[in-house]
């Protein structure tokens, strides 16, 4: 084992994982880093009919400072899940400062990894015009644990020359008998913007095209994702730095997409953005189509950057994956819903009504709930202090000091007609009209029955629940530990 795997090992010894594990605000059926921090999904696959979920992953500090690399975890079916060696460490000088985002593509029974290496040369450097490395990364794999050693595709000389350093996190697809890779980038005058790169082979790639927004839209563009939804084509992305407008883009950095052209081989403009999730904590999504045809999105429990935060850290850890979510396509919109595998950790049900100002404990926080409103203004207490409000044309969700900084979020919507509520320990997944809308996020309000009540009826009566018992994922540990 090279120095810098045996650091970044170290950490994730038996000692620090049970430490970990004690922490009630573990989460039941999410996937979280086995200590320290993890941030984006990377390298989403089914490979030999084995699901493979890279993330980013830094075991020795729960703020993620320094020594990222990649984790893994493999499943079949979504509830038992395997912990696997981490393929990347941060020890080739392109990525000796991190291992960061990428993508995987499987061709010809082989599993192609690209991500990007980042590097800072030591000097006086702004690190966004100059000193710092951002190259594409490529490995390959005959069983999806074992990879070639890292090659480098292409350097920041590779790059269109109006670019600044951040240009990263390539997503490879085959398309129209080729393949493309889109990487974010960031301008030398500070434009959020995607470049299209296109190989025969997956070695050698020309820029072939610019994807610009018709105005300005933030400053850079992470975690660009290429996705075909019905013959249509869409790209999603996550800009930073774009200012509120009203109900808006109230998250601190975006996360959305926009429709394409069907050819990536010509620049083009994009308009109109769509925000994909709504909620406090949700980020670099990234999704991929699977054996059976789906286009299945795992989102970063987590957001960079932000003023509130987890008393996680404390406990030697933060964030999560989001559950799993089906990408579907209604007219112009994607909606997002958890997988039907997800209905395969359901335990017991109960099925009630609940009137006006009534507090209900159905059980368990540990749960999924499926709520019809009768009425079109509403409010509903969920746990403690977190509260979602529905006034005919607002939803809101709004957090008291659970939260830990998480205060209210707010959504335009013309009907509400169900609602579907994961909540896990320490977290929210709200669905609203079976995933037209979505807000992810996290509380800490150490609760362990849910509580549920209404006020504020108006013209509403009573609200159908059914309140489904979830139970725990099934977790087996690093082989390595064995
Ligand atoms: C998004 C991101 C990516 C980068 C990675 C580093 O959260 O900033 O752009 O590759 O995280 O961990």
């Amino acid at each position: 084992m090279n120095q810098v795997r045996q650091e970044f090992t170290a950490p994730q010894t038996q000692e620090n994982r049970n430490k970990v594990k004690a922490d009630p605000n573990r989460l039941a059926y999410h996937l979280m880093p086995p200590v320290g921090w993890l941030n984006d999904p990377n390298g989403l696959c089914q490979f030999h009919d084995t699901y493979h979920i890279f993330y980013q992953y830094t075991p020795g500090n729960p703020t993620g400072q320094d020594h990222r690399g990649w984790g893994h975890y493999t499943t079949q079916d979504f509830i038992h899940y395997q912990e696997e060696n981490d393929p990347f460490v941060p020890d080739h000088f392109g990525d000796l400062k991190g291992s960061y985002s990428g993508s995987a593509l499987i061709q010809d029974d082989i599993m192609h990894l690209f991500y990007t290496g980042n590097n800072k040369l030591e000097g006086d450097y702004d690190y966004i015009n100059s000193g710092r490395i951002h190259w594409v990364m490529h490995a390959m794999s005959q069983d999806g644990f074992h990879f070639t050693p890292k090659e480098v595709l292409l350097e920041n000389k590779d790059y269109p020359q109006n670019l600044s350093c951040h240009v990263r996190d390539p997503k490879v697809i085959a398309y129209n008998h080729a393949y493309y890779m889109v990487v974010g980038a960031r301008t030398k005058d500070s434009c959020g913007q995607a470049e299209i790169f296109k190989s025969s082979n997956l070695h050698d790639w020309t820029h072939v095209s610019t994807i610009t927004p018709i105005q300005r839209f933030g400053y850079m563009w992470e975690c660009p994702d290429l996705v075909e939804l019905d013959g249509r084509l869409f790209l999603f992305a996550c800009p930073q730095g774009v200012d509120q407008v009203g109900y808006n883009y109230e998250a601190k950095y975006q996360n959305g997409y926009f429709e394409l052209d069907r050819n990536l081989d010509i620049d083009q403009q994009v308009d109109l953005f769509h925000e994909q999730d709504h909620g406090f904590d949700f980020y670099a999504p990234q999704s991929f189509v699977d054996q059976a045809g789906r286009r299945i999105l795992i989102g970063w429990m987590g957001l960079p950057d932000v003023d509130y935060t987890k008393p996680t850290i404390q406990q030697n850890w933060q964030h999560a994956l989001t559950l799993p979510r089906l990408l579907t396509l209604h007219q112009n919109k994607i909606f997002q819903y958890p997988i039907s595998e997800i209905e395969g950790l359901r335990n017991k049900h109960i099925h009630f009504d609940i009137q006006e100002n009534t507090i209900y404990t159905p059980g368990s926080v540990v749960c999924e709930l499926q709520i019809r409103p009768q009425g079109n203004a509403w409010t509903l207490h969920l746990r403690k202090d977190c509260t979602i409000t529905y006034d005919g044309k607002l939803f809101t969700l709004a957090l008291g000091s659970s939260g830990y900084g998480r205060s209210s979020r707010h959504i335009e919507i013309d009907t509400i007609d169900s609602l579907s509520i994961w909540s896990d320990t320490s977290s929210l997944e709200i669905f609203i009209n079976k995933g037209e809308y979505a807000l992810t996020t996290q509380l800490f309000d150490g609760e362990t029955e849910m509580r549920l009540s209404s006020d504020l009826g108006m013209d509403i009566d009573f609200y159908s629940y059914d309140h489904f018992e979830i139970r725990e994922k099934v977790d087996k540990e690093d082989p390595t530990l064995a």
